[in-house]
């Protein structure tokens, strides 16, 4: 007799480090015997994609796993209100598991309120413990009883590698270099929830790195929370720039991103690279969070906003046609009118490809959550929108200056909002366009695309 498999789902929630981390979890349900749905309601809590697709799957699961995101305090609502609606599901077929992972999972306040508000979740798992998986899971099935999983002590120095990763898909790969954060800035969660620096040995990313490029894939992007301060743990002077180098030197035909840089610990080596190494692709997103020192130091971000824009400078001088992104904060703690004119004012300075703009959001537990949140939500709001208006000026100027010009992208989907008949890519710099082409074979590969139009948010043209 055949037994159907199975099935399980990871939904995620935040940035691309819980994308990576769920694509490990669903990884290690393939190798336990779930067939995974693509019941992803994957949506970045800031807004930065924005979709849900295929929930209608998550009833067919027996196992339905979410990983949260606790960045802001949208971002905690957002997948609190979530799990609540998973009380649906339990309340339709009571023996679907239920659990929650990820950065909201970590915080002992929240972990408790899950665990007495919301009786239906099975398992909790924090952002240290994704390998126990399995483990928890059969702990769940067998002994019948709720398993609450964190690392309290934070000892975690151990990254657990070889790990199964059922990717996304085959031409687009995130490749974990290190894992937590040191930097402490004032306002941020990630330290608390990801727990101390620690990078992954070069010889791991390297056969990684080989593998994928071996079987076509295309676009690598490297992850961590701070790149630029990775270091073999076997060799501490083997930095992020020497991972490059020889990452760069495996053959094959993909480009080389990397994720997150914290301004402070780039290298003029590293903004060399940029310009020189063919394999790198020509975008870099360096977060500057404020234009206004005074307002940098509350931040604890160690660097002046001179300093800032002279890494800028250096950018353009030795790499000009990289693209250049950033996130920045608007309405931190005491910010008056006339530092957050500072930000628009370097803003309008650093003529960023794009941003992502945040509204000050307070945090349980951290430096600033001490500070008094005292510029009021009308002003906060005011502020996020004439950042907005400002960006967006810059962005269309820079998308307008693409066109008649013939880009390179790597196909990645089809592009629903046009109706049929439409592909959409990236190219180097990370721009996204829309071309007209019925050839789904693309999809995977890289084209050159001719510009025709372009928008505020992208660019639009056809194959040549
Ligand atoms: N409030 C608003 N934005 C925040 N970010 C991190 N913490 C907060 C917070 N408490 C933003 C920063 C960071 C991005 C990923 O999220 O800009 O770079
Ligand atoms: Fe958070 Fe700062 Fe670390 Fe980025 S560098 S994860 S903003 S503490």
């Amino acid at each position: 007799m055949i037994h159907d498999k199975k099935k399980a789902c990871v939904i995620t929630f935040g940035c691309q480090q819980n994308e990576s981390d769920s694509e490990k979890i669903k990884g290690l349900l393939d190798c336990a015997g779930y067939e995974i749905l693509n019941a992803d309601m994957t949506e970045d809590m800031s807004g930065r994609r924005g979709q849900f697709t295929g929930t209608s799957r998550i009833s067919e699961c027996s196992v339905i796993i979410m990983n949260t995101c606790a960045v802001r305090e949208h971002a905690e609502l957002k997948a609190l209100s979530r799990i609540g609606q998973l009380k649906h599901y339990k309340n339709k077929n009571k023996d679907i598991l239920i659990g929650v992972c990820g950065c909201l999972a970590e915080q002992p306040h929240i972990a408790e309120k899950i665990k007495k508000s919301f009786p239906y979740v099975d398992f909790i798992f924090g952002t240290r413990e994704i390998h126990r998986v399995p483990e928890i899971l059969n702990r769940v099935i067998t002994e019948k009883t709720r398993v609450f999983e964190r690392n309290e002590n934070d000892i975690n120095d151990i990254i657990p590698e070889d790990l199964p990763i059922l990717r996304e898909n085959k031409f687009q790969a995130k490749v974990s270099i290190m894992y937590g954060c040191d930097n402490f800035c004032s306002y941020c969660v990630v330290p608390y929830v990801r727990g101390r620096e620690r990078s992954r040995a070069k010889e791991k990313i390297l056969t990684e790195c080989a593998g994928l490029a071996a079987d076509g894939c295309r676009d690598i992007l490297l992850l961590g929370q701070n790149v630029n301060s990775y270091r073999d743990p076997e060799n501490s002077n083997y930095r992020f720039t020497d991972l490059i180098n020889d990452i760069a030197k495996i053959k094959g035909n993909y480009l080389l991103r990397f994720l997150t840089s914290h301004p402070k610990d780039v290298s003029g080596e590293l903004i060399g690279m940029m310009g020189e190494n063919k394999k790198l692709a020509k975008h870099f997103h360096l977060p500057v969070q404020a234009g206004s020192d005074r307002i940098l130091e509350l931040m604890n971000r160690k660097y002046t906003r001179a300093y800032y824009l002279d890494l800028v400078h250096e950018l353009k001088e030795k790499a000009g046609d990289t693209a250049l992104s950033s996130d920045i904060i608007v309405g931190f703690p005491s910010e008056t009118e006339q530092e957050f004119e500072d930000t628009l004012d370097l803003v309008a300075r650093a003529e960023f490809d794009n941003i992502f703009p945040f509204i000050y959001s307070k945090r349980l537990n951290t430096p600033a959550e001490k500070m008094r949140d005292d510029v009021s939500r009308e002003e906060k709001t005011e502020r996020f929108k004439r950042l907005l208006k400002l960006q967006n000026e810059i962005s269309l100027k820079k998308n307008k200056a693409y066109e008649g010009k013939i880009i390179r992208v790597l196909v990645e989907s089809e592009y629903k909002n046009m109706g049929a008949g439409w592909l959409a890519g990236r190219n180097s710099q990370h721009k996204l366009a829309a071309f007209k082409s019925r050839n789904k074979d693309l999809i995977g590969e890289f084209a050159d695309i001719k510009i025709t139009e372009g928008k505020l948010h992208g660019l639009y043209g056809e194959e040549v």
